[in-house]
């Protein structure tokens, strides 16, 4: 049985509007479906651009934990030159929307995997660093971090966005992360007028980070 759904996502440029596709599965990883977080991501950057022609264009950046690849593509539909990233198992489905959607794209993509905390092997200095929806499980975020750390440079923004969770463990989990990353990094959360008025909400938060 076919267990692909594809989730469209309408992306507007000053002159035209552009749909990107993501293909999803039915049964699967938490790799296999866009997360809320992706899409208020998504919709931010949009505005960004929407405000600041030049915001992504011709930028270096790589996403983390790309999932579907949903941030990552609409930042490539938005003029950036994209690294998506993830673990193995999730690149075959990441790939298949690279594809999807490569006449859509105005930047490069690649798709490369990447474990965190595992040495990265990128030969460029990215002008941002995106992810969404990947501060849920507390075993990895050390790794997260110095990840992190090791791609970012003083320059590097990094913008990552998150949906708050009632449980206990997703707060401490999120409570952990602020804490190891505010280590070696300057954090600033993004208000909520400054995103989309249609894709947001207060449980979704966004966050700039830079290098201390
Ligand atoms: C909740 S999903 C979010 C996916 C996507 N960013 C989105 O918002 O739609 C978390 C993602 O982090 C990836 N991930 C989890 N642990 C990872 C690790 N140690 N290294 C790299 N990626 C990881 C998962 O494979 C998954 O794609």
């Amino acid at each position: 049985m076919d267990d692909i759904f594809v989730r469209e996502l309408e992306i507007d440029h000053v002159d035209k509007t552009t749909i990107l596709r993501f293909r999803q599965k039915l049964e699967g990883d938490v790799n296999c479906v866009v997360w809320d977080g992706a899409i208020v991501l998504a919709k931010f950057l949009e505005k960004q651009c929407l405000e600041d022609n030049g915001f992504l264009e011709n930028r270096s950046v790589i996403e983390l934990g790309s999932g579907v690849g949903c941030v990552g593509i609409v930042a490539a539909c938005l003029g950036a030159n994209v690294l998506l990233t993830d673990l193995p198992q999730a690149l075959p489905l990441l790939r298949q929307n690279v594809e999807e959607n490569k006449t859509k794209l105005k930047g490069y993509v690649e798709v490369e995997p990447l474990n965190w905390g595992s040495p990265c092997k990128i030969n460029f200095t990215p002008d941002i660093i995106l992810l969404a929806e990947c501060i849920y499980y507390k075993e990895v975020i050390g790794s997260l971090v110095s990840t992190l750390r090791e791609l970012a440079t003083h320059d590097t923004k990094v913008i990552l966005c998150q949906e708050l969770r009632d449980s206990q463990t997703q707060k401490e989990c999120w409570k952990e992360f602020l804490e190891s990353v505010k280590e070696y990094f300057e954090v600033q959360f993004v208000p909520q007028s400054e995103q989309s008025s249609e894709y947001s909400c207060p449980e979704i938060q966004i966050l700039r980070l830079t290098k201390k």
